[in-house]
């Protein structure tokens, strides 16, 4: 298969493993690529690609524009903490004004589910989610199973946990779907009040407690609690949560073999892990960071091509 299934990419939930296994293997010519003294290409001179931030973000919105720039597109910028949603333009109106400028490609990260879905029905542009609210961050569920693939050789058959605030995280679903695509055994473990009650029909097995989780796993990835979706507690404090459910260096040296370590970011240190487990060498989290960048380059490049047809 020598291009994608999609014309956007809008979830997880939309691709096939071919989507993913095409991504993958252009992810593996991008990082080539990001590797050379010269790392860029002049693949997408003639393809402008706006990022449309809703909602705060560091990697992403880095990762992507240096994706595109790599790639050789014109990119605008666009933050809608310093723009004119503040005075009460809607999505659809900001966005058409945006296109009017002849713009070929969206990339959007927006605190509503389906945001992206809804652009996609409305506008005629190529769109990439860059997460939308509690639903889907597909980019960061196809870096993390790229990390896991260049750290253990296959992403199939692996045993990955993922920890923590299931109920708010669009990483969790997206992980979910993608390591699932690919043939991955996935538990979820956290407090049953992070846990929606609709998790085990995605394929997925439940375990509340960490250590048995840790002992089953190859690779854990660990959430971050995501306070900011949240409206009441969901536990009673963040100490008991991270005595409950924060990984350890004292807990990952008792286990008696060596864990992968996965954080899609922001960390926060001493909740969901430590700093000696976030910085040793079973983590890979900066490795996910370097990997999002060829990744990304891959998705924009297989759907430019799609735009350019
Ligand atoms: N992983 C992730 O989406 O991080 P940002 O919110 O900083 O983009």
């Amino acid at each position: 298969m020598s291009e994608l299934s999609v014309n956007h990419l809008l979830g997880i939930k939309y691709l096939n493993e071919e989507d993913i296994q095409l991504i993958f293997e252009t992810a593996d010519q991008f990082k080539e690529v990001i590797n050379r003294p010269i790392k860029k290409v002049p693949s997408l001179r003639d393809i402008t690609i706006a990022n449309l931030f809703f909602e705060n973000s560091t990697r992403t919105k880095l990762s992507f524009e240096l994706a595109e720039k790599r790639l050789s597109a014109d990119i605008i910028n666009f933050s809608a903490s310093q723009s004119s949603v503040k005075k009460g333009e809607t999505l659809i109106d900001t966005v058409n004004n945006i296109l009017s400028m002849k713009v070929d490609m969206v990339v959007m990260r927006h605190p509503n589910p389906g945001a992206g879905v809804f652009l996609s029905k409305n506008v005629d542009a190529s769109i990439i989610n860059a997460g939308d609210g509690a639903h889907e961050h597909p980019t960061q569920a196809l870096l993390d199973s790229y990390s896991i693939r260049e750290k253990l050789g296959d992403v199939a058959g692996k045993n990955v946990v993922i920890v923590g605030d299931i109920l708010h995280s669009r990483v969790a679903l997206s992980n979910i779907f993608a390591l699932k695509l690919q043939g991955a055994n996935v538990k979820v473990c956290g407090p049953k009040t992070l846990l929606p009650t609709y998790i085990e029909s995605l394929g997925v097995k439940v375990e509340t407690d960490l250590r048995k989780a840790l002992e089953w796993c190859d690779v854990a990835n660990m959430l971050r609690v995501q306070n900011e979706r949240m409206d009441i507690s969901y536990f009673p404090s963040t100490r008991e949560y991270a005595q409950q459910y924060g990984v350890t260096k004292t807990l990952l040296d008792s286990l008696d073999k060596e864990i992968v370590i996965m954080h899609p970011g922001p960390i926060n240190r001493g909740v969901e892990i430590t700093s000696d487990v976030a910085d040793s060498k079973q983590s890979i989290i900066l490795n996910q960071v370097e990997n999002g960048v060829a990744v990304r380059m891959a998705v924009i490049y297989l759907l430019a091509s799609k735009i350019k047809q």
